[in-house]
């Protein structure tokens, strides 16, 4: 398989190994994230990721949570550290992404080891013989091949709620946030599915399972 020297979401990306430090401040705590190369948006926050985590409802009780593309791992650490009772799960299928997941869980996080759970792979392929399900998933999916694959997300992620779980995701409005409001509308009711905040040209979601 060939790979275009700027895509991410590729199991070993294929670009010379840089390593980079991005501090940044989330919900009012200072992180520090190693990233590489070839990992999403290295070099700083993305402004999407960080719209997520300042709007995401997290769940005020112990809780299974998942942060799918997890890349270099903010939205679950962020997730982890405000709300230490939870389990949080890890899963992007660039190596580096995993890498750089582990290392800043370790940085972050210091304590409860056992509590996060950091897998390589496609999608729920890894996790698919644990059985676990999830009260909540958060992801800024990768949108640079189109939003089918996204959509497509819709037919199986459901199975891995556990009832009244919820799904909740950032669409830039440029990528057509509006469009997959829509699609969403149309295949879900409106009970099912919120827009929780429309910030700085991003729409964050809230899909629940009713
Ligand atoms: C837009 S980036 C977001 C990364 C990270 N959550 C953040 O906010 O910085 C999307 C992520 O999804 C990952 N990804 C793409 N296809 C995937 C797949 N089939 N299974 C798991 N992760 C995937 C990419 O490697 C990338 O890290």
């Amino acid at each position: 398989m060939t790979h275009n020297h700027q895509d991410y979401s590729t199991t070993f990306p294929d670009v010379s190994l840089k390593i980079y430090t991005v501090p940044v401040s989330l919900r009012r705590h200072l992180y520090m994230f190693k990233t590489l190369t070839g990992v999403f948006s290295y070099k700083k926050l993305d402004l999407g990721t960080k719209v997520l985590v300042d709007h995401m409802i997290i769940p005020n009780k112990p809780s299974v949570l998942l942060d799918l593309g997890c890349g270099y791992g903010v939205i679950g650490i962020v997730l982890a550290y405000e709300s230490p009772f939870s389990s949080v799960y890890f899963i992007d299928v660039n190596n580096r992404a995993i890498w750089c997941t582990r290392e800043n869980v370790r940085l972050n996080l210091s304590k409860n080891k056992g509590k996060y759970k950091i897998y390589a792979g496609n999608y729920f392929n890894p996790i698919e013989e644990t059985k676990v399900m999830f009260d909540a998933i958060y992801m800024n999916p990768p949108l640079r091949k189109g939003r089918k694959e996204f959509l497509d997300l819709f037919t199986y992620l459901p199975n891995y709620l556990k009832p009244n779980g919820s799904f909740q995701f950032v669409i830039k409005k440029k990528m057509g946030s509006e469009y997959v409001y829509k699609y969403l509308l149309d295949r879900f009711s409106d009970n099912n599915i919120k827009v929780l905040c429309k910030r700085s040209g991003y729409w964050v979601f809230y899909y629940n399972q009713i």
